[in-house]
């Protein structure tokens, strides 16, 4: 078995590379909040509509579907050396939780350092030394085993 594997198989998808910009990722928690109310009161009156004639028609509610995914996930997502993983499904990463720091900003840096504190977490990684480089690619390695890769930030400068 090869290093840092997830106890539990994840099914990975292939990585994107879609660009998601600095504000969608700072802008995160907030608009999760907005957005899981929105999403409620649509799909209620969404369930009351639906006896009456003049329903939205689906097309709409699948943009309002699609947005909110996009915008719900960057709740939890951790960029390192610019990729976006979506950590989502791991309550440590959301608001409150233990890793929380590390989420909607690069945290290349803090992981390369074995630290949490916020100054840490962003984005430059190359002036580190050897040996915390290795520890950044030992993260990437267990990021990438278990989350997806939804996107890029645009304009990253610390890629590989
Ligand atoms: C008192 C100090 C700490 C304790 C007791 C601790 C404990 C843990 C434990 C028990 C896990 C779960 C391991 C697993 O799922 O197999 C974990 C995961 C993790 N820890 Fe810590 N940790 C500490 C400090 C830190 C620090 C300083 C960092 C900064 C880089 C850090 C970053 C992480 C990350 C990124 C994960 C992976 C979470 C995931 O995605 O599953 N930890 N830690």
């Amino acid at each position: 078995m090869g290093k840092f594997e997830p106890k539990v198989p994840v099914n990975l998808d292939p990585p994107k590379d879609d660009p998601i910009t600095l504000e969608e990722l700072a802008k995160a928690n907030v608009t999760t909040l907005a957005l899981l109310s929105q999403l409620l009161s649509q799909s209620f009156s969404q369930s009351f509509s639906q006896s009456s004639s003049n329903q939205k028609p689906l097309s709409s509610w699948i943009n309002v579907e699609r947005r909110s995914e996009r915008l719900i996930h960057t709740n939890a997502l951790t960029p390192i050396q610019g990729k976006v993983y979506d950590v989502s499904a791991n309550k440590a990463y959301r608001e409150g939780g233990t890793y929380n720091v590390f989420a909607g900003k690069d945290a290349s840096r803090a992981l390369a350092k074995s630290s949490k504190e916020p100054e840490d977490v962003q984005s430059e990684w190359r002036d580190l030394d050897e040996e915390r480089q290795g520890t950044l690619n030992d993260w990437i390695t267990f990021f990438s085993k278990r989350y997806n890769i939804v996107g890029v930030v645009q304009g990253a400068t610390n890629m590989e």
